[in-house]
C-alpha cells in the first residue's frame, strides 16, 4: 500500500527547468544572464567557510540592501532565490479556503506555490498583447482573497505595468490583501512610465517588492533573492522559511555583486541593446512580438508553438515552450542573435503562423 499524500500535491507537475541545449546550440530557455561570472564575485566566494553554517539572518547583505533601498534592515528579507520568498509570503498569508489572484500566463512557479500553500489559484488571463488585465484582477477580489501577484516585466510576455496603471489598481485593493510586486527583471526596464516597486512602497503598506540576484546580477546558480516591505509581513515570511537556506557563498557573492554593480549594469545595458536588435529583427521578419522589457522576448504562436520551437531548434536556438501559448526566448550571447533572426525568418517562411501570431501577439 502506498502512503497517503495530499492529492493536490501528488498531482502537481514538477517544476520544469529550461531545456538544456546541444553543444552547438544556444540555451535561451531560462532567462539567464549569458555573461561570465565577475572575477570579484568568484574571489568573494572563495573566502567562504564551508565548515560553518551561514549567518541565518544574512545581516551584512540585508544591511547593504536596506541602505540601497532607503529602508531599515527589518524591512528587508533575503531567500534562496526570490522563488523561495514567494513560497514564504504566500504560505504566510494564504491557506485552505483562501484565494491568490495572479495574471496568466505569468511565472510558471506561481500555480505550484499556491497549491503547496493549500490555497486556490485565481488566474486572470492577460489582455491580447500580453499585458496584465488589472481591471479583471481587481474585479476578481473576494472576501477570500489574501494575496495578489503582479509581475512586471511579466514572465513570459515581457510587458510592463505602468505607474498610472498600478496606482489605479491599488486603489481597488483592500489594505488587508497582500500585494506582491514581482520585479525579477527590474534592472532591464528602461521605460520611464514603468512602475517602480521601491517607490510605490511608500504609498501602499500592503505591498511587498520582490527582486533577485539571478538575472541582471548573474547569480542564478547561487540562489539569492530579496524582498522589501513592512517588517511584520517579512517576519511572517521569515517564520515560514527553511532556516539557513541562503548559504555563505551566496551571501558573499551577492555583497560582492553590489560592490561591482556598475560593471554588472553595463553588461545589462549591452543586453538591452541586444534586445532592441532582436525585437526589431523579429518584427521585421514579420512576427508580432510585444515590446520587450525583460531579458527575453515572447512569440505568441498558439497551436503552432511546438512547430516554431522545432524550427528554432534546427537553427540552434532552444527557447522555452509554454504549452500551446507561445515560446519565450531569452536574450543570450551576441552570437545567438543572428542565428535567432535567421531561424525566425525560416519560421515565417515555412509555417502558417502569421495570422495566429498577429491575433495572439
Ligand atoms: C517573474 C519571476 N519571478 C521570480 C523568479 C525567480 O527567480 P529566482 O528564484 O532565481 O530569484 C523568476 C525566475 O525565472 C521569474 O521569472
Amino acid at each position: 500500500m502506498a502512503v497517503t499524500l495530499r492529492p493536490e500535491i501528488a498531482a502537481l507537475p514538477p517544476y520544469r527547468q529550461g531545456r538544456a541545449a546541444a553543444a552547438e546550440a544556444f540555451k535561451l530557455s531560462s532567462n539567464e544572464n549569458p555573461s561570465p561570472t565577475h572575477p570579484a564575485i568568484l574571489a568573494a566566494i572563495g573566502e567562504s567557510n564551508l565548515n560553518r553554517y551561514p549567518d541565518g539572518a544574512a545581516t551584512e547583505l540585508r544591511a547593504r540592501l536596506a541602505e540601497r533601498a532607503g529602508v531599515s534592515i527589518d524591512e528587508v528579507h533575503v531567500g534562496a532565490g526570490s522563488s523561495s520568498i514567494l513560497y514564504q509570503l504566500v504560505q504566510a498569508a494564504a491557506g485552505h479556503g483562501d484565494e491568490v489572484i495572479y495574471p496568466w500566463r505569468s511565472f510558471e512557479a506561481y500555480p505550484g506555490i499556491v497549491t503547496v500553500a493549500g490555497a486556490t489559484s485565481v488566474q486572470i488571463p492577460n489582455l491580447p498583447g500580453g499585458h496584465h488585465d488589472l481591471d479583471a484582477m481587481a474585479a476578481a477580489i473576494t472576501d477570500r482573497t489574501r494575496v495578489i501577484i503582479v509581475c512586471t516585466p511579466n514572465n513570459p510576455t515581457s510587458t510592463i505595468v505602468t505607474t498610472a496603471q498600478f496606482t489605479a489598481f491599488m486603489a481597488k485593493v483592500p489594505p488587508t490583501v497582500l500585494v506582491i510586486l514581482d520585479e525579477a527583471y527590474f534592472e532591464f526596464v528602461t521605460d520611464p512610465h514603468a512602475v517602480s516597486g521601491l517607490v510605490e512602497l511608500q504609498n501602499h503598506p500592503n505591498l511587498v517588492v520582490l527582486r533577485t540576484f539571478s538575472k541582471a546580477f548573474g547569480l542564478a546558480g547561487l540562489r539569492v533573492g530579496w524582498t522589501v516591505g513592512a517588517s511584520y509581513i517579512l517576519d511572517a515570511a521569515r517564520s515560514a522559511a527553511i532556516p539557513l537556506a541562503v548559504t555563505e557563498p551566496a551571501q558573499r557573492a551577492a555583497i560582492a555583486a553590489l560592490d561591482v554593480e556598475a560593471d554588472l549594469l553595463s553588461g545589462v545595458a549591452e543586453l538591452i541593446e541586444r534586445r532592441t536588435r532582436v525585437f526589431e529583427g523579429l518584427t521585421a521578419a514579420g512576427l508580432t512580438v510585444p515590446e520587450p522589457h525583460g531579458n527575453f522576448v515572447w512569440v505568441a504562436a498558439g497551436a503552432e508553438t511546438s512547430a516554431v520551437a522545432a524550427v528554432l531548434e534546427d537553427g540552434g536556438i532552444v527557447g522555452r515552450v509554454l504549452g500551446a501559448d507561445g515560446i519565450r526566448i531569452s536574450i543570450g550571447e551576441e552570437e545567438s542573435v543572428e542565428r535567432l533572426l535567421d531561424s525566425a525568418a525560416r519560421v515565417v517562411a515555412t509555417l502558417p503562423l502569421a495570422a495566429e501570431n498577429a491575433r495572439l501577439g
